[in-house]
């Protein structure tokens, strides 16, 4: 579960405060699959950074698995994030200097696992790259750096896992067989999926899409994937 309780963000820019989130208070459930859409500049990113602990919010909470993050030290927190929390970013944000493989190993390194390299290796395969283990980001195409950063962000097996418009920089088709890579692995680990993005069709195969507007919701909806979905169970 991760929950925001009257979260609010505030930067200072040029002697003044901005508010870039205002009183977001949002829950979502174990599992689901959430768009996050709206205009540029709306809060999109700041929102997902939140939720991830990579940044702090002016005031309100923030849970995760019913841990309140905003209340962790760095230390804690950082620890919390690598068990908890896979990340996906639009530019994929690979380390240049390391291959694939060791891209993938190094949040299972920090996680103390002894088979990292091993496991790396079979993520990579899992994701259609076990031929490309030893190249370097800039010796990979956009789709193939985007699947590296999906089998990293996968590789602790987080129950949730957050991406930022994550087909954002690829083409149609490379980004459609990214997405269908993390809807399999969504499906396979039951990991909840929070997905920010400006694709229409992407954003209605989510169950819910909560749309941002300068800095707040300013709606929360389920689709008819939802809808459908529960009357199934009925
Ligand atoms: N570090 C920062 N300093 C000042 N303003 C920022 C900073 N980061 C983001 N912003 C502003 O906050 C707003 C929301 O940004 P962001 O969350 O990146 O929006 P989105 O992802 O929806 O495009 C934008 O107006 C942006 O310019
Ligand atoms: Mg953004």
């Amino acid at each position: 579960m991760i929950a925001t309780h009257h979260m609010t963000m505030q930067l200072e820019a040029g002697g003044q405060t901005v508010t870039i989130l205002e009183d977001v208070t949002v829950q979502i459930p174990e599992k689901q699959t959430v768009a996050i859409v709206g205009p540029s500049g709306s809060g999109k990113s700041t929102l997902l950074g939140l939720i991830a602990g990579l940044d702090r919010p002016t005031s309100g909470t923030i849970w995760l698995n019913g841990v309140e993050i905003t209340a962790l030290g760095e230390k804690a927190m950082a620890r919390l994030r690598l068990a908890n929390v896979g990340y996906i970013f639009q530019s994929f944000h690979l380390i240049p200097t390391l291959t694939a493989l060791e891209n993938v190993s190094i949040p299972l390194e920090l996680a103390g696992d002894r088979h990292a390299r091993q496991r790396a290796d079979e993520l990579l395969r899992a994701v259609g790259l076990g031929h490309r283990v030893s190249h370097y980001p800039v010796q990979l195409s956009g789709g193939e750096q985007q699947r590296v950063a999906v089998a990293r962000a996968f590789a602790c097996r987080p129950p949730i896992l957050l991406a930022d418009e994550p087909t954002g920089n690829l083409d149609s088709s490379t980004g459609q067989q990214v997405i269908e890579l993390i809807m399999a692995l969504h499906r396979d680990a039951g990991t909840t999926l929070v997905l920010v993005t400006h694709d229409q069709q992407l954003a209605a195969s989510m169950e819910r899409v909560i749309t941002i507007r300068d800095g707040k919701i300013a709606s929360d909806q389920f689709t008819a994937l939802q809808q459908s979905e529960s009357a199934h169970q009925l």
